[in-house]
């Protein structure tokens, strides 16, 4: 089946089975392996993309679904120059990773946060911030560096060169 939607600000066709995995045709026929498949059962959240601003599990999403729709991976999110973006900046200053199975997760679900932060004005909290990532398992960090490192990306002015878009 030809499916058309943007990828990481691209348009994208494809032919391909209308209930494959977003995770896999991700990672096997895109090549974007930033997208992690942890438990494959919309558990873990090692695989969250962004569909329209909102986080979703690549690894329950058929690709039919995303048919004329937006879809962001990690891949889009540092700039050509190589620049990364305020969150990924901070992952790595407040030590958020440790083995890195759930990190990309992490982040576009942290990056989803901070833009609705951006977008409504709204002032960042941890409670908010613990609830964001929710859906993302991390078996490494107890989670706190993870907190700092997207409260420390919401005190980054966007002007700094670092974006959360
Ligand atoms: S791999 Fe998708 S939620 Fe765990
Ligand atoms: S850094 Fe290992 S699971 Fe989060």
């Amino acid at each position: 089946m030809k499916i058309v939607f943007e990828l990481n600000n691209k348009s994208v066709e494809m032919d391909v089975p209308p209930l494959a995995r977003l995770l896999d045709v991700l990672r096997c026929e895109l090549k974007l392996t930033a997208t992690k498949e942890g438990c494959g059962e919309g558990e873990c959240g090692s695989c969250s993309v962004l569909v329209d601003g909102d986080v979703v599990n690549a690894c329950l999403l058929p690709i039919v679904q995303v048919s004329g729709r937006r879809v962001e991976t990690l891949e889009s999110l540092a700039a050509a120059d190589g620049a990364l973006s305020a969150l990924q900046e901070t992952m790595l200053t407040a030590d958020g990773a440790q083995c890195g199975i759930c990190t990309p997760g992490m982040i576009m679900a942290g990056t989803a946060y901070l833009r609705c932060l951006e977008r409504d004005c709204h002032a960042p909290s941890a409670e908010d911030a613990r609830r964001a990532i929710a859906g993302n398992l991390c078996r490494c960090t107890g989670y706190s560096k993870i907190i700092d490192a997207i409260l420390l990306a919401a005190q980054i002015p966007t002007q700094e060169g670092f974006r959360h878009e």
